[in-house]
């Protein structure tokens, strides 16, 4: 993988034709599928669970599948997207009741696990179980919908958490979800990203006449971060 990571959001990407859309973004050169799971609970939408996870690595995807679990609880769902083929295992501590627990769970599941923060949700949930994390994922919108603009107190927090963990010493990885776009990107990126969700933004750039449908987006992407 690439030391930059995109990861789009296929919340953004047309539903009826979910494998040739990852296809097409994986063939364009990003590297990893954002999986958005909301339950109309934890959050005000609904999307899609380990049924589609599971028909998208039996469709031939075999890029990294990056799940977020915008659901609570969380721990009932583990165990059946370990199942489905997910790489990573993302959820937010407010919506677990035993966060260490659901991370251990993850991690027993073979997954990489990660916790999610909200705009407004401290880094401290990292204190006491930094040793268990493989990916800290900031929002920089509120989560539940696509297409939102950037929360720009997220650049800060960004520089925050990429401290912790140069800190600890470990290989986790920092991803940005929410409003990233062609124009913020460096910035995103020079404040201490190394992977990016970008639903609307990638989705929203398809050209017909590319090859992959995505070439031209992810070219203008991957340019914006040489310069960052
Ligand atoms: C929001 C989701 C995001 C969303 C990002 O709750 O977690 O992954 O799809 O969409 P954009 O990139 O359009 O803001
Ligand atoms: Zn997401």
């Amino acid at each position: 993988m690439a030391d930059y990571a995109l990861a789009p959001s296929i919340l953004s990407a047309d539903f009826a034709k979910l494998g040739e859309e990852c296809d097409n973004v994986l063939a364009s050169g990003c590297d990893i599928i954002h999986f958005d799971v909301m339950d109309n609970h934890y959050v005000p939408n609904l999307t899609i669970g380990p049924l589609v996870c599971d028909a998208l690595r039996k469709h031939g995807i075999t890029a990294p599948i990056d799940v977020h679990l915008m659901v609570s609880p969380v721990d009932r769902i583990v165990g059946d997207f370990a199942q489905a083929g997910a790489t990573y295992i993302t959820f937010h501590p407010e919506a677990s009741d035993h966060i260490d627990r659901t991370l251990q769970l993850i991690e027993s599941e073979g997954c990489k696990a990660g916790l999610v923060f909200n705009p407004a949700t401290p880094l401290s949930y990292l204190d006491y179980v930094i040793d268990k994390i493989d990916m800290i994922l900031l929002m920089s919108v509120n989560p539940g919908f696509g297409g939102q603009s950037f929360i720009p107190s997220a650049l800060d927090k960004l520089k925050e958490a990429r401290k912790i963990i140069d800190a600890s010493g470990r290989d986790i990885r920092l991803e940005i979800d929410g409003g990233v776009k062609a124009d913020n990107i460096a910035a995103i990126a020079a404040a201490g990203a190394d992977t990016f969700v970008s639903g609307s933004g990638i989705f929203g750039g398809r050209n017909e006449s590319d090859a992959n449908k995505y070439d031209s987006i992810v070219k203008t992407f991957r340019a914006e971060l040489a310069n960052a």
